[in-house]
């Protein structure tokens, strides 16, 4: 499963590359705005500098609404680097973009996907990555992790190519039901990736071993 970190913040990102497991970065408006990232050229050299950073892919996304401008502005990021991945939201004018980048070899991410239908549909339209978001769902008592298991299901009757990205994962163990569904990505903060390298009988074993370690070197 390739992981991605789902933030704008340089330092996160450059500890994330630093641990050597990561495979792409996702952002979105908001993330960029916690930043304080504004302004068209301040944005575009925000991508520049996660994209000098990471080794995989970054998804970028378009803030038009309609056709014209969604495709302008995808192009747009897509010519910054071939890391960029366009993210265009899933609505009516967002399929018709999807099929266009996918037909130009321009790689894209459908975004705010909660349903297997919406799913459906940016597989059709040919979407490099669909992102399903689990924890929103979770947050509205509706089971984010079954939407995972449809899509898989789905995407496996057909063969489509387009890989679910596991989106708005909040915690460890999103990530571990994501890995046993199949998923091929999931996106999440640092902190959640962070967690998976811990466990009490880990720290109390190292503890022991360096005790048992210095006891005998008599020190
Ligand atoms: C996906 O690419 C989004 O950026 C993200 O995962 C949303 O997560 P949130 O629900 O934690 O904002």
């Amino acid at each position: 499963m390739k992981f991605f970190i789902d933030t704008a913040n340089l330092q996160q990102i450059k500890e994330a590359q630093d641990l050597g497991v990561l495979d792409g970065v996702t952002t979105n408006p908001s993330l960029m705005a916690k930043e304080g990232i504004s302004g068209e050229k301040n944005v575009i050299n925000h991508y520049k500098a996660i994209c000098a950073i990471v080794d995989g892919d970054v998804s970028a996304e378009v803030i038009s609404t309609d056709y014209e401008n969604i495709i302008k502005e995808g192009l747009e990021l897509a010519k910054l680097d071939d890391k960029i991945v366009v993210k265009v939201p899933m609505i009516k004018e967002g399929v018709k973009a999807i099929k266009y980048f996918s037909s130009e070899g321009i790689k894209t991410n459908c975004t705010l996907v909660f349903s297997a239908g919406q799913a459906l549909l940016a597989a059709k339209a040919g979407a490099t990555y669909v992102s399903p978001f689990i924890g929103r769902l979770d947050d509205i008592s509706t089971d984010g992790l079954s939407l995972i298991e449809d899509i898989r299901l789905i995407y496996d009757n057909y063969g489509y190519e387009t890989q679910i990205l596991a989106a708005s994962v909040r915690h460890a163990m999103h990530i571990i039901e994501c890995a046993k569904i199949g998923a091929d990505v999931m996106t999440g903060p640092l902190s959640a990736i962070l967690t998976l390298l811990k466990h009490p009988l880990t720290d109390s074993g190292l503890a022991q071993f360096l005790a048992d370690h210095a006891k005998a070197a008599g020190k």
